[in-house]
């Protein structure tokens, strides 16, 4: 499931090598973050000073809305938190779009977050919890099967972010999709009907003048995952089997990046991380039959003839 990569093998990759292995279900593993983090002071201040300005457990920075959302303080702290983050955010997008050019053609970045808090023991519920091994689903409103890619570094000095998954969304959707009806829901088709394009049409047109609107957004696709994700989490019996259970242990400074709309994860413990989402278009995916997206809508043949 951990696909590394060989620091001084990354000039060297075939331009599709990367996102293969993320459409493949690989968490792709840097043991040395690949690109330039920010300096030693502004590090400090991530992980010391900025605790007691806390509102949030994320500290995100929009760059659709150019906002910093997570903390309440004045506004010299609020720029120098964000300038961070768009900084090491410009970096991994020019590294990204280096790596894998085809593959990142209008990706758009949601957002660039840092994560303050140890991620054990925080008793969240379960649906805000990252403790629970989940799927992501409709991030920032609705993606319409595309693509969530994020990209992961551990500022941390001295202690791992460690992850637990339970595999791949192809096999848990062959194992869960009746126990979490989603088979009932995918068989209704995940294909938008024209009730749904005027619905997220409306939507885009609203989110020109409020950036944030777009967090209305929904589809059939978008409905069906938001179902998987809370049925994971919503049940012990899920959390507690070990079938294809996996352990990732992601060291101080090192980076790493999964498609997790399709790779199951949890964060059982570890403090300081920059989290990087974007929103890569469907149709950049070579491997499209293992996405999310075609796999619901190959297991409703007789939607089509329905409508
Ligand atoms: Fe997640």
């Amino acid at each position: 499931m951990l696909f590394t990569v060989p620091s001084n093998q990354i000039e060297r990759l075939a331009p599709h090598r990367l996102s293969d292995e993320l459409e493949r279900g690989q968490v792709v593993y840097f043991a040395t973050c690949p690109l330039r983090l920010p300096d030693d002071a502004d590090l400090t201040f991530l992980r010391s000073d900025i605790a007691q300005y806390l509102l949030r457990k994320n500290v995100s920075y929009y760059p659709d809305a150019n906002r910093l959302t997570g903390i309440k303080a004045d506004p010299t702290v609020i720029a120098r938190a964000m300038s961070i983050l768009k900084t090491y955010s410009e970096h991994l997008q020019t590294f990204l779009r280096g790596v894998m050019p085809a593959f990142m053609r209008g990706a758009r970045l949601g957002t660039s977050s840092y994560r303050p808090l140890q991620e054990r023991g925080r008793n969240l519920k379960p649906h805000a919890s990252n403790e629970l091994v989940h799927v992501d689903a409709g991030a920032y409103g609705a993606t319409h099967g595309d693509r969530i890619l994020r990209f992961f570094t551990n500022v941390n000095p001295t202690e791992d972010r460690v992850w637990m998954s339970k595999g791949c969304f192809i096999d848990l959707y062959r194992r869960h999709a009746k126990l979490a009806g989603i088979d009932a829901e995918a068989r209704g088709g995940v294909e938008e009907k024209w009730v749904d394009r005027a619905y997220s049409g409306f939507v885009r047109a609203a989110s020109k003048v409020l950036p944030l609107a777009s967090v209305i957004d929904s589809s059939p696709y978008d409905r069906t995952m938001r179902k998987f994700h809370n049925y994971m989490k919503d049940t012990p019996r899920f959390q507690r089997d070990t079938e294809g259970q996996v352990q990732m242990i992601f060291k101080p400074y090192s980076s790493w990046m999964v498609l997790t709309d399709a790779v199951s994860h949890a964060c059982i413990s570890g403090q300081h991380a920059f989290v990087d989402t974007f929103l890569v278009p469907l149709a950049n995916c070579r491997l499209r039959q293992l996405a999310p997206y075609e796999i619901l809508r190959a297991s409703a043949p007789f939607a089509a003839a329905e409508r």
